[in-house]
């Protein structure tokens, strides 16, 4: 396949960032087309461990060229303490593109991000106070400012100034705060604009290009598809499409473009934020998954709330995205139960749902219908083959095949590239 969508099955944090940076390695260029830096992409080589919040997760590759797409709410500041960061460790950075059409994250998003969610109360969403709401709000509401506007410096400081001072009466009036310092915030921005002109391009028509010349291209989802704004948990989700189609106006590619869809699937479930979660183990079983999966967020630090393998989520998801193949990821994290629990379907006023309903009030009523598995209570971190995994190991992946109906063609045993399993080639 020349072109591949690598997309979260859950709510995020399934391991994409993994799998991004281990299929690079064949990629020619990867492509994120939404979300901004509330994501948090790990990837681990040998000892080290590198968090990426803006940046593709090819970057470690260097024939890899990186694109962040229009669709992707851009913090400039945060962009660059990323690559200094990546530069320090010897990685190279300069075939990272960012979209001309990519609306940009100010420090009042940020700022807005946390006083809304002061408001809610005890409603928040639990964002990651990245400021992602708040942007995708301006660009909906058509006041945003895009990465193109940095390029005529008279202009963007007036257009950055109107923002401002329009801010500032919501902080002022709204929220009683004070007001952001409007002549420190012009003065950053415009150095970031400077810093990031050979970097501005029409990226659409490269990603055009490289597909059109055979090349191999991966598109990065973040975040995940039940946080989806339209076909999430709404309204507990992320202001974005991070399904497959949001490829198609977050990276400027028709809805043919992309060949096959990988759903990012961890072996249990995991959500950080708020929001209903059927599976959900706030009991000692959910504190050992998140000791031994180390379920804390790479971008806020938050843990991770944990559960059983919820099988109508992803069967949904699959749905959404058109899903060919699952990778089944973080499987050795339940090397440590003597059985294990798969929901197959919810029961929900004496009946069974296998479809993901829309109301919260519905999934909140809904308990989960497990199958019972035996757990295979050893290590498998150093299996790289399917028929090396214990026989209950196996049966767990072939149940979720079956409740999901889609095929597992990866298996994760490790969070190292290395301990990576592939039974189908997917790229
Ligand atoms: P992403 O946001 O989808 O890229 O996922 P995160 O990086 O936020 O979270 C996934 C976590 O699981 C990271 O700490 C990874 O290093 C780790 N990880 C990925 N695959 C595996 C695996 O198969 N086993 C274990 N134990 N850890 C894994
Ligand atoms: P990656 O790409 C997990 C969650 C937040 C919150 C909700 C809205 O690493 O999988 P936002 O800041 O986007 O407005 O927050 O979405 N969230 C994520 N959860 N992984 C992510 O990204 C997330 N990005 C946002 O916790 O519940
Ligand atoms: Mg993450």
């Amino acid at each position: 396949m020349s072109t591949l969508a690598v997309v979260g099955s859950q709510w995020g944090d399934e391991g994409k960032g993994k799998i991004i940076d281990y299929l690079a390695k064949k990629a020619d260029m990867v492509v994120r087309g939404q979300g901004g830096s509330n994501a948090g992409h790990t990837v681990v080589i040998g000892n080290r461990k590198y968090a990426l919040h803006l940046i593709p997760s090819g970057v470690m590759n260097e024939q890899t060229v990186n694109i962040i797409g229009n669709g992707v709410v851009f913090d400039a500041e945060g962009f660059f303490d990323e690559t200094a960061a990546l530069e320090k460790d010897g990685i190279k950075t300069d075939r990272i593109f960012v979209s001309d059409r990519a609306h940009l994250v100010f420090p009042y998003h940020k700022l807005l991000d946390e006083l809304y969610e002061k408001a809610l109360g005890e409603k928040d969403i639990g964002t990651t106070r990245k400021g992602i709401g708040p942007a995708y709000m301006d660009k909906i509401a058509r006041s945003g400012l895009r990465v193109c506007d940095m390029l005529d410096e008279a202009a963007f400081r007036e257009k950055l100034a109107a923002q401002i001072d329009d801010k500032n009466r919501i902080l002022e009036k709204l929220f009683g705060a004070p007001p952001v310092n409007k002549e420190e915030i012009i003065a950053n921005s415009l150095d970031c604009a400077k810093r990031l002109r050979p970097r501005i391009r029409d990226t659409g028509v490269m990603v055009h290009d490289a597909i059109r010349s055979g090349k191999k291209v991966l598109f990065e989802g973040a975040q995940g598809s039940m946080l989806d704004i339209d076909l999430g948990t709404y309204p507990y989700v992320t202001s974005s499409h991070p399904i497959s189609g949001g490829f198609t106006t977050g990276a400027g590619v028709g809805a043919g473009a992309i060949q096959d869809v990988i759903g990012i699937t961890k072996a249990y479930t995991t959500r950080v934020g708020k929001g209903p979660f059927v599976t959900e183990l706030d009991n000692e079983i959910g504190k050992c998954i998140r000791e031994r999966g180390l379920e804390y967020g790479a971008t806020t630090g938050r843990p991770r709330r944990c559960g059983w393998f919820d099988g109508v989520v992803v069967r949904y998801s699959a749905r959404i995205n058109g899903t060919t193949g699952l990778a089944l990821m973080l499987l050795d994290v339940l090397g440590e139960f003597d059985e294990l629990k798969l929901c197959h379907g919810y029961a929900y006023k004496g009946e069974t749902i296998s479809e993901f309903p829309a109301s919260l009030d519905t999934v909140a009523a809904c308990t989960p219908l497990y199958l019972t598995l035996p757990g295979w209570k050893c290590d498998i971190t150093g299996c790289r083959d399917f028929d090396a995994l214990p026989d209950a190991a196996r049966g767990y992946v072939k149940a979720v095949e079956e409740i999901t109906g889609v095929p597992v063609k990866i298996v994760s045993v490790g969070p190292d590239r290395e301990q990576t399993i592939i039974r189908e080639a997917v790229f």
